[in-house]
């Protein structure tokens, strides 16, 4: 028996140094961690267990029949984070640089399987050359076994994925299926081919790191939901971000536990909005004064700056936040902010996390940029997530709300639960001067009338009376109470039900 019992511990030991040991010096040279590393600072100490370990490629080409490495590039199994349980999957770039097998993706697929039946998230840390070249069509057909269960499993369990190497190919697209991408800066890039490709085809010079590294995807493609310094930060923003997310749709987001007063006051927010509509405020100082323990988990900060998206507790329940952002072209809802905040929505939506709009918004951005773009079509996705959302929504104006932008922003209109304005809303088709300037054209050549005008239109609509005495907003409440009501307010929707027609699946404007 003991023999066996050594034979299975230097199987296990050889399996675990992968690539060998040349391999795991040259990727600690990087910066970078082992597969194994990674999953020891992902998970509860002590918590992984691990499957397959002893799986290898059936690869006879290309004399890959010598080259036969226990666990064929992938490290998976499932742990814990924080005592609830998740499956992951980490690509280990000692061994053929990661890339995906056959056999490889077969590793993936089980687990994933594992995690749609059994209720738990799917963690990827992925760090690949993408399809492993020796293995042609085998590996394609793996990579396509892996997307397919990406789709399965969306909206049925959260699937977060970091990248933490190269990863191109095969190796973008499964990531770019999942609710969440982390990148690491300076040693994470995403790119459908790489820099030489790209020079053959485009005759483009690019680096690697423009091409598709953290601040591209972060910033301009948006691709990523955040970046972090190196391979331990990131993995501890995992475990973060994994505390306010569900196990699974049949779950509730985990409650936690505050010393924070549900029935606190702010008199700070009473003097947040400035004395002049045109000038800007920080939305976040909204956010965090309102959140349990000022904590707010905010998702794709760099991008399309104009609106907040992220995740905040109000009395230890995770809720969704939607804010449009002063600072940043005035709050304006564009192509890249509708896009944004749509998905957002949608993740909650799907893993019944309640959502907070809050609204300072004075229209969409005008001009042919946006046109061409399609702003009809992406500010269409806003409208339409929010329109089907089903989970509770409450909404809070906190200034502007003009125009079309007012009936998307989580408007009463399209099924918001409660809509609460404060003092110093101005809900309206337009601004005063705009609004004037189109109805008294004749009289734009007298100054003193049109700022009369002017003043007229916003002593009678600058304010939330109008729309509150329709009933389009509940109440208008005081700002240094607003921790308060909201909490009493997502009190009363927690036993909300709504019924969803029954269909196949709509149509969202894709
Ligand atoms: C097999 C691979 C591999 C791959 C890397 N390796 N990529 N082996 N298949 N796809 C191996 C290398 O041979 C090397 O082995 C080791 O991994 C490390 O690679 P290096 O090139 O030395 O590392 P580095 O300089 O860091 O460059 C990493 C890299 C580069 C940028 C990922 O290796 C690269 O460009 N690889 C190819 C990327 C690619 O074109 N993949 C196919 C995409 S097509 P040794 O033995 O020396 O350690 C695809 C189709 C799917 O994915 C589409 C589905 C939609």
């Amino acid at each position: 028996m003991k023999h066996i019992i050594n034979e299975l511990e230097n199987r296990r030991k050889q399996a675990r140094l992968g690539g060998g040991q040349v391999r795991i010096d040259k990727q600690h040279q990087k910066g970078k961690l082992t597969a194994r590393e990674r999953l020891d600072v992902l998970l509860d100490e002590g918590s992984f267990e691990e499957y397959d370990m002893f799986v290898t490629h059936r690869c006879t080409d290309f004399g890959m029949e010598e080259q036969q490495i226990a666990g064929d590039g992938v490290v998976t199994g499932w742990g814990t984070i924080n005592g609830r349980m998740t499956y992951v999957f980490s690509q280990d770039f000692t061994v053929f640089g990661g890339s995906l097998s056959e056999t490889h993706a077969q590793k993936i697929c089980k687990i994933m399987d594992l995690a749609v039946q059994n209720g738990a998230p799917i963690i990827g840390l992925n760090d690949s050359g993408g399809a492993r070249i020796q293995e042609g069509v085998a590996s394609l057909g793996g990579y396509a076994e892996v997307f397919w269960r990406n789709a399965q499993a969306s909206g049925n369990v959260p699937q977060i994925s970091v990248i933490m190497g190269p990863c191109a190919g095969g190796a973008v697209y499964s990531p770019a299926m999942t609710d969440f991408i982390y990148m690491v800066k300076d040693s994470s890039y995403m790119f459908v081919t790489g820099p030489d490709v790209v020079k053959t085809v485009t005759n483009e010079i690019v680096t690697a790191e423009e091409l598709g590294g953290a601040s591209t995807h972060t910033t301009k493609s948006s691709v990523a939901d955040a970046a972090f310094e190196n391979d331990i930060e990131t993995l501890l923003e995992v475990r973060r971000l994994f505390d306010f997310l569900p196990l699974s749709v049949n779950e509730k987001a985990p409650k936690r536990e505050t010393k924070d007063d549900a029935n606190g006051i702010d008199e700070s927010l009473d003097s947040i909005i400035p004395d002049n509509a045109n000038q800007p405020y920080d939305m976040h100082e909204i956010v965090i004064k309102i959140a349990d323990e000022g904590d707010f988990l905010e998702i794709q900060a760099e991008h399309a700056k104009n609106i907040l998206v992220g995740f905040m507790r109000l009395n230890g329940e995770v809720i969704g936040v939607i804010a449009n952002q002063p600072m940043v072209l005035a709050g304006c809802l564009d192509i890249d902010s509708s896009k944004k905040a749509a998905r957002f929505i949608r993740f909650c939506d799907s893993f019944n996390i309640p959502i907070l709009t809050l609204v300072d918004v004075p229209g969409f951005l005008p001009g042919t940029n946006q046109e061409y773009g399609g702003i009809i079509k992406h500010g269409a996705k806003l409208l339409f997530a929010y329109a089907q959302a089903t989970v509770p929504m409450i909404t809070l104006i906190t200034r502007k709300a003009y125009g079309g932008a007012y009936d998307v922003m989580a408007s009463k209109h399209i099924r918001a639960d409660v809509n609460y304005a404060w003092p110093s809303a101005e809900i309206a088709v337009m601004g005063a001067k705009g609004a004037t300037e189109i109805l008294y054209r004749s009289e734009l050549g007298d100054k003193e009338k049109i700022a009369k005008r002017t003043a007229d239109y916003e002593e009678r609509f600058a304010n939330p009376f109008i729309a509150a005495e329709r009933g389009y907003i509940d109440d208008v409440i005081m700002p240094h109470s607003t921790r308060r009501r909201l909490i009493r307010a997502f009190s009363t929707l927690k036993n909300k039900q709504q019924d969803v027609t029954k269909k196949k699946h709509d149509n969202i404007p894709l």
